[in-house]
């Protein structure tokens, strides 16, 4: 097992019978949705999850998960998702893929949200190794460039993988893939981003997290925020 799926291992078991969990997106919550779907067939128990993609539903389902709709949640026991950094204060960046709308949505909406990394993930600075993604209604994209521009951001439209076009996210927004000087601290470039019209979300996801689990050599490193 790799450190990724030690840490997926490890949430997996953290789920009790009769609990609705939330599935993250990526190859760190597929690791998680296999131990969890396993866990459900060997010890019969009763789970239910919304997933965050249709990456993640599609792959909940042919597992035999049940996987409900998020229109018709009204409450989450545990989110389960990695991320692409973690900061020391927990703070994470998220977005890589295309779906942090509903990544945050679930995030927030639950009771304990577990984020699973290996060590590699581990960052002094959010924004140190990964531009922030900021999803855009796509005919604003340009004023909130040049606003963020403003605030000395430098970046552009996301292209898709064949970088013939502009990426399209899963609820058809634009997306800046934005660095920021190190002198702007993180909390005011979430405060900024949250505030500023034709944002549609964004990837810095500060006090979410309760646990991280950080899968380092062979072992799981628990680390508790809340
Ligand atoms: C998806 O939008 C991201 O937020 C992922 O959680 C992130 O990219 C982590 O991916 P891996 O688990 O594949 O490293």
């Amino acid at each position: 097992m790799n450190d990724k799926q030690l840490a997926a291992c490890e949430a997996a078991n953290a789920v009790k019978n009769g609990m609705i969990v939330g599935l993250g997106t990526g190859s760190t919550a597929n690791y998680f949705i296999e131990a969890l779907a396993e866990r459900q067939n060997n010890e019969k128990l009763q789970i239910t999850t919304v997933s965050s993609s249709v990456i993640s539903f599609i792959k909940a389902k042919q597992l035999g998960l049940s996987v409900q709709s998020i229109e018709q949640l009204s409450h989450l026991d545990l989110y389960v998702d990695g991320a692409d950094e973690v900061s020391p204060d927990g703070t994470l960046l998220k977005g890589r893929g295309s779906d942090l709308v509903k990544e945050k949505i679930l995030a927030t909406a639950s009771q304990q949200f577990l984020v699973l990394v290996d060590q590699s993930k581990l960052v002094n600075r959010i924004g140190e190794k990964f531009a922030i993604p900021i999803e855009v209604m796509p005919f604003a994209w340009q004023l909130v460039k040049n606003n963020l521009e403003e605030m000395g951001g430098t970046g552009n439209l996301r292209l898709n993988a064949n970088e013939d076009n502009v990426a399209i996210t899963a609820h058809g927004s634009l997306v800046l893939d934005m660095t920021f000087d190190t002198e702007i601290s993180t909390p005011l470039l979430n405060e900024h981003l949250n505030g500023l019209p034709g944002v549609v979300e964004h990837g810095i996801f500060t006090n979410l997290a309760t646990t991280i689990l950080i899968g380092k050599d062979g072992k799981v490193e628990e680390r508790q925020l809340k």
